[in-house]
This record gives structure tokens, sequence and C-alpha cells, in this order.
């Protein structure tokens, strides 16, 4: 079994690229911590029309096909330092924040971790092991490009969510799945969620 990645999301637009990233890990017999912050549930509620209770996660509300999965789903309320991912000690393949507010960005980059979320990112900085930040804002400020420059220079990969056109799938799903990919990619996870430039899609195959 190998070790779990840690997955949170937050505030920003676009619950449905976190939704999806998890469904795809839980698909590839990947092992999650998932947590979830308060912000992010008045979004998930405007976006996907699904009310969370935070106290007590119901994973069938985003994922009603998937029970079968859930037992690699593990998920911990945003302010339980107790948990795992709050210490170095507890090994992980990495850390996405999906969607990544620029609040979190800001703590991420600063040091500032008030919430399970913000700690388990600084662990991972300090741990140096992979923290994957999912930004979704536009125009930037120019404290959030110094905080993604930041976050940059502690060790984070800043991956905002900004699909490409170029890979033949134009709908929703699949530019939702483009963004996926490439975090996966930045994990070393196999996946065949996206054609690769050199696969054809250069011709238009
Ligand atoms: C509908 C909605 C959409 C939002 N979209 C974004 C966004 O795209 N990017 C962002 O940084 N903040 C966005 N926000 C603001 C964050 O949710 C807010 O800054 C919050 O304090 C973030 O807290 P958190 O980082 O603890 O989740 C949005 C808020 C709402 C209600």
């Amino acid at each position: 079994m190998s070790h779990p990645i840690v997955v949170a999301f937050t505030g920003g637009s676009g619950p449905g690229y976190g939704r999806r990233l998890v469904e795809v890990l839980l698909e590839l017999q990947q092992p999650v911590h998932l947590t979830i912050s308060p912000a992010a549930t008045k979004v998930i509620e405007h976006e996907l029309d699904i009310s969370i209770d935070l106290k007590s996660f119901t994973p069938e509300l985003f994922w009603p096909d998937k029970q079968a999965l859930f037992s690699n789903l593990h998920y911990y309320h945003y302010q339980d330092f107790m948990t795992p991912m709050a210490s170095g000690s507890f090994l992980t393949r990495g850390m996405v924040i999906c969607p990544c507010s620029g609040a979190t960005l800001s703590a991420a980059a600063n040091g500032n971790s008030r919430n399970l979320i913000e700690r388990a990112a600084e662990v991972h900085l300090k741990e140096s092991r992979k923290l994957i930040l999912v930004q979704r804002e536009t125009p930037l400020s120019l404290p959030t490009i110094e905080n993604m420059r930041k976050a940059k220079l502690a060790g984070a990969v800043i991956l905002p969510a900004m699909p490409a056109w170029y890979h033949g799938d134009q709908s929703v799903t699949g530019l939702i799945d483009f963004v996926v990919a490439r975090i996966l990619d930045q994990l070393n996870i196999e996946h065949h969620l996206i054609k690769r430039w050199g696969e054809g899609i250069e011709n238009g195959d």
C-alpha cells in the first residue's frame, strides 16, 4: 500500500477540479486523506449544489457511484490538529490544495498555520515533500503574485487551474481532466486521462 495523498479543498472557485481529482486518485487505488475549509463549503454549495456538514462528512454526496472506493478515503475536520497529516512523522506522497484560495496560498507562503490545511501545507514544505497549489484567480494582485513566488521558492508547485485547449477534448469534463492530469503528473502517478502531445493530437488524430 502506498503512502496517502493529502487533498484539501479551499474556497477558490472550481471545487469540481478537487472532486474529480479525488475520484481519479481513488480509481487509481491511491489512498486519500481529505480535509475541507469552511469557505470551500460555500463555494461547493454555490457551484456544485452540494451541502456539506464538515463535522459529519458524507462522501456519497460528492461521489454517489463510488462507494466501493471509500475504504481508501479518510476525511479529517479542518480544525483537528490531532490527525496524521498534521505531523511530519506521518509519511505521505504529497499534498494537493485544489482549489487553493488566495488566503490559503498566503498562509502556505508565509508559514501561518492556523488550521489543519495550513499546518499540513507547512509540514509538506518543511519535510521537502510535494505541495501542489491549484490556484484559481484572475486577474492576479501583486500580493498574490508575491505569495506565489514565495511559495515556489519554499518548494511548492504553483499549478493554476488553467486548462489548455490543444488536447482534443474541449468539453468541461475534458478541460477539468486536463488540470487533474497535470496534478497527477506532478505526483508521478501514471494515468490515461488525456492524450499527450506527441501521441497524435498534434496531427489532429
Ligand atoms: C462563490 C465564491 C467564489 C470564490 N472564488 C474564489 C477564487 O476563485 N479564488 C480565491 O482565491 N478566492 C475565492 N473566493 C474567496 C475565498 O473563499 C475566501 O477568500 C476565503 O476566505 C478563503 O478561505 P479558505 O482559504 O480558508 O478556504 C470565493 C468565494 C466565494 C463565496
